[in-house]
């Protein structure tokens, strides 16, 4: 009689394995973040020759009790608080990882490779920030350095299980409301846009992404900067880019992912998430939804936020910090709904999913 064990017993143990086996490969080991100001967490502090930098209060008055880091905030950023949702500590800025520091462990564990100013496209802001295509030759540092310390299988499997998070495109549709002219209609420049994010994203494959979370650009026309433009109302084609780059952004990974069946994504229509906080402040916990906080002039917008800005109070109040970026309340909203929202404006499976896939 001994040796014959209860039915119930052998399903409680399976029951545990399933369990154990489910929750360990669900743990995203890592972030890497690729991206321009609105996910940049201190990579501009170390490019001598970028003007582009947040790295003077009051950018940060609310960061870790006033701590200007170059964080284009007041307080954390969407990189911040999605490492937050996801468990693991902000990704350090990749050009802050020094010398002396272990370099497999650093990279182990999620680099930053977001750098105010940059675009899709190399030509935006280059010489002041970390351009895309840089930042993936930096990635590519990075994954040939865990290739050679770890071997190509054991490197691939924990760059499989992370998350590569991008957040960029709006400083080329900002650049193409500046340009007067030789400007390419707005489809053509949409596409010249999203053939380098294709190219990127491809060697990106290559070199090892699987996971990605991909936040698409705002309702760039109804940023402070846009609105001094035209009274105080949005920039209606700086709008209409945003959500032609959006479509375009989300049918690429849609082909991606036919092609490269292991390959899964969240994707965030941002622009339609920050309509609705411009569309019904009061719901969302807003008052001022169009001017910035910081900064001078009409609408706070017309000279930036510089050291010397006055700034309001009520930060968790405004949709805007500064003329461009938003407060970390608005990121806030933002990486709840990526996080744990549902179509339409986030699919074909949220930031909770994706991480336990
Ligand atoms: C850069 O690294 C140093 C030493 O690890 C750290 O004290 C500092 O906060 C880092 N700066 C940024 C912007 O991450
Ligand atoms: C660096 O870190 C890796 C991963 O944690 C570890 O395997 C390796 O032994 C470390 N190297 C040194 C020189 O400490
Ligand atoms: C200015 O605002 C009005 C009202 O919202 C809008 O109809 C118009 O398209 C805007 N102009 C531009 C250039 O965006
Ligand atoms: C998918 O694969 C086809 C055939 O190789 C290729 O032409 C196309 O560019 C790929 N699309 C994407 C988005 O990777
Ligand atoms: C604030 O600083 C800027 C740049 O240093 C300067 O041009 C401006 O006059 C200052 N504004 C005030 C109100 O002091």
């Amino acid at each position: 009689m001994a040796s014959s064990v209860p039915c119930y017993v052998i399903s409680v143990v399976l029951c545990f394995i399933v369990f154990f086996h489910g929750y360990a490969h669900g743990t995203v080991p890592a972030m890497y973040v690729f991206g321009d100001s609105l996910a940049d967490v201190g990579n501009n502090d170390y490019l001598p020759l970028s003007v582009l930098k947040a790295n003077f209060l009051p950018n940060g008055v609310d960061y870790n009790g006033g701590q200007a880091t170059g964080r284009f905030s007041n307080g954390k950023n969407s990189a911040d608080l999605l490492a937050e949702k996801l468990g693991l500590p902000t990704s350090p800025p990749y050009l802050n990882i020094s010398s002396d520091t272990n370099k497999t462990k650093a990279f182990l564990n999620g680099v930053s490779f977001a750098s105010g100013g940059a675009g899709v496209l190399d030509s935006t802001n280059k010489g002041q920030c970390l351009t895309f295509p840089d930042q993936v030759d930096d990635f590519s540092t990075v994954q040939k350095t865990l290739v050679d310390a770890l071997g190509s299988d054991a490197a691939m499997d924990h760059l499989s299980k992370s998350i590569f998070c991008f957040i960029i495109g709006s400083n080329d549709i900002l650049d193409y409301t500046r340009e007067i002219v030789f400007k390419p209609t707005p489809q053509d420049f949409v596409n010249s846009m999203l053939s380098s994010l294709k190219d990127q994203l491809q060697r990106l494959y290559t070199l090892g992404t699987r996971k990605v979370v991909f936040v698409g650009t705002g309702p760039i026309g109804c940023c402070p900067s846009q609105r001094t433009q035209n009274s105080t109302n949005c920039d209606a084609q700086a709008n209409q880019l945003s959500v032609m780059y959006n479509k375009g952004a989300s049918n690429l990974l849609h082909d991606m992912k036919s092609n490269y069946s292991d390959l899964s994504y969240s994707f965030l229509d941002a622009s339609s998430a920050l309509l609705q906080y411009l569309r019904y402040p009061a719901k969302y916990g807003f008052t001022e939804v169009k001017a910035a906080c910081c900064g001078h002039g009409n609408l706070n917008a017309n000279i930036p936020c510089l050291p010397n800005s006055s700034y309001c109070n009520n930060r968790k109040s405004h949709m805007f910090w500064d003329l461009f970026h938003p407060t970390e309340a608005t990121d806030r909203l933002l990486t709840t709904t990526i996080f744990d929202g549902a179509a339409p404006l986030v699919y074909p499976i949220n930031v909770k999913q994706l991480s336990n896939l």
